[in-house]
C-alpha cells in the first residue's frame, strides 16, 4: 500500500511517498528558513504563498525519485491541523486534488501525532508508550496505547519548547530559526549560567514563560555577560526540565517505550541527555534521525498508513 504524504503545517513544504507504513520510497523537503530569517520568525503570508510555489514541483521529484506512477498511490494525507491556517490550507487543498484526480481516498492527520508515529518505521515500538513532542508550536505529552491511540497527558501553558530557543536566540542576536545556532553557540561555553527549570511541579504541564523572562532580565542586568555561557544554562534549563518531567510521568504510567519527535529533538545535547536517562532506566527509547526528528512528510504518510 502506497501512501502520499504532505506536509505545510508551517515553513517546511515536504512531500513523501511510503509503502506499507515502514518504506520510504521518496521523501522532499523544501524549508522557507532563508525568507522568513529575513524577518526573525516566520511570516504566515508568505509562508503559505511559497508552499503554493513548491508542492506541485516537490510532488513531481517524488514521483521520479521513487520510480512509481501515480497510479499505484493507493491514498493521499496531508497534516490538516494544527499550524498556520493559511499554510494547511495548501497541503490539504492539494492533497484533496490528488485524492480526486486519483480517486483515491484523502485522509486528514494532526501534525503532532505525526511527529510521534516517526517513531513507528521501519518497526512499530512496545505499546503503551508515553510520547513526547517538542517543536516550535507545541510541547505536548502523550499517553500513545497503540498506533492510533493518543491521549494528551500534559501541554505546555504557555510556549513551546523550539519557540523559547527561537526568542532566547533572538535576544542573543542570533538568526531564525535560534535553535541551531544557539546550541552551537552553547557548545563553545566554559561555564553556564544557572537558570531556574521550565515546567510546572506536581503536573504534566510544561511551562518555558519563566526560565525565557529569567533569561531576558540576566542580559539586561549583564549586558556584558557571556553569550555562550548564557546560551548553555539556558538549553541546559530546558534539557534538565524536559528529563525531569519524562522520569516524573513514566513513575506514574506503566509504559513499555518512550517515543520522541518535534525539531528540538535536532538538539544533540538533548539528545544525549535522554539516551543517558532511558539507559539508567532501562527503558526503551525511540529518538528519530534528525531528518525524521524536523518537520518532514514520511512520518504524515506513516500516520496516514494506520489511519487507511
Ligand atoms: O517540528 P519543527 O520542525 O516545526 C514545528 O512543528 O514547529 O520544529 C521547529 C523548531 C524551531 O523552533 C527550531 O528552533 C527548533 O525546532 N530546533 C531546535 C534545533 N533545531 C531545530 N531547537 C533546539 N536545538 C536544535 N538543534
Ligand atoms: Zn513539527
Amino acid at each position: 500500500m502506497i501512501i502520499l504524504g504532505i506536509e505545510s503545517s508551517c515553513d517546511e513544504t515536504a512531500v513523501a511517498l511510503v509503502a506499507d507504513g515502514r518504506v520510504i520510497l521518496a521523501s522532499e523537503v523544501a524549508s522557507q528558513d532563508d525568507i522568513h530569517s529575513l524577518y526573525g520568525g516566520v511570516v504566515p503570508e508568505l509562508a503559505s504563498r511559497q508552499h503554493l510555489e513548491v508542492i506541485v514541483p516537490l510532488f513531481k521529484r517524488c514521483l521520479r525519485k521513487s520510480g512509481i506512477s501515480s497510479s499505484e498511490i493507493s491514498a493521499v494525507t496531508a497534516t490538516t491541523a494544527p499550524g498556520l491556517s493559511g499554510s494547511l490550507l495548501v497541503g490539504d487543498n492539494f492533497g484533496r486534488a490528488v485524492a480526486l484526480a486519483l480517486e483515491i481516498p484523502f485522509v486528514s492527520v494532526n501534525h503532532i501525532e505525526a511527529h510521534l508515529a516517526a517513531n513507528f518505521f521501519p518497526q512499530l515500538p512496545e505499546f503503551p508508550a508515553l510520547g513526547l513532542v517538542v517543536s516550535g508550536g507545541h510541547s505536548s505529552l502523550f499517553l500513545v496505547s497503540g498506533p492510533n491511540n493518543f491521549r494528551v497527558l500534559g501541554e505546555t501553558r504557555d510556549d513551546a519548547a523550539g519557540e523559547t530557543f527561537d526568542k532566547i536566540a533572538r535576544v542573543l542576536s542570533l538568526p531564525y530559526p535560534g535553535g541551531p545556532p544557539l546550541e552551537k553557540l552553547a557548545a563553545t561555553a566554559e561555564t553556564a549560567i544557572r537558570f531556574p527549570l521550565p515546567g510546572v511541579n506536581n503536573s504534566y504541564d510544561f511551562s518555558f514563560s519563566g526560565l525565557k523572562t529569567a533569561v531576558v532580565y540576566y542580559l539586561k542586568e549583564h549586558p556584558e555577560a557571556d553569550k555562550a555561557a548564557v546560551a548553555a544554562g539556558f538549553q541546559n534549563s530546558v534539557v534538565k526540565g524536559l528529563v525531569r518531567k519524562l522520569d516524573y510521568t513514566c513513575n506514574r504510567h506503566k509504559v513499555r517505550s518512550v517515543l520522541t519527535g518535534g525539531g528540538v529533538l535536532a538538539n544533540n545535547f538533548l539528545r544525549c541527555k535522554l539516551k543517558e536517562w532511558a539507559e539508567e532506566k532501562g527503558m526503551e527509547l525511540r529518538i528519530p534521525s534528525i531528518a525524521f526528528s524536523l518537520d518532514n512528510a514520511v512520518m504524515v504518510a506513516v500516520r496516514g498508513f494506520y489511519l487507511c
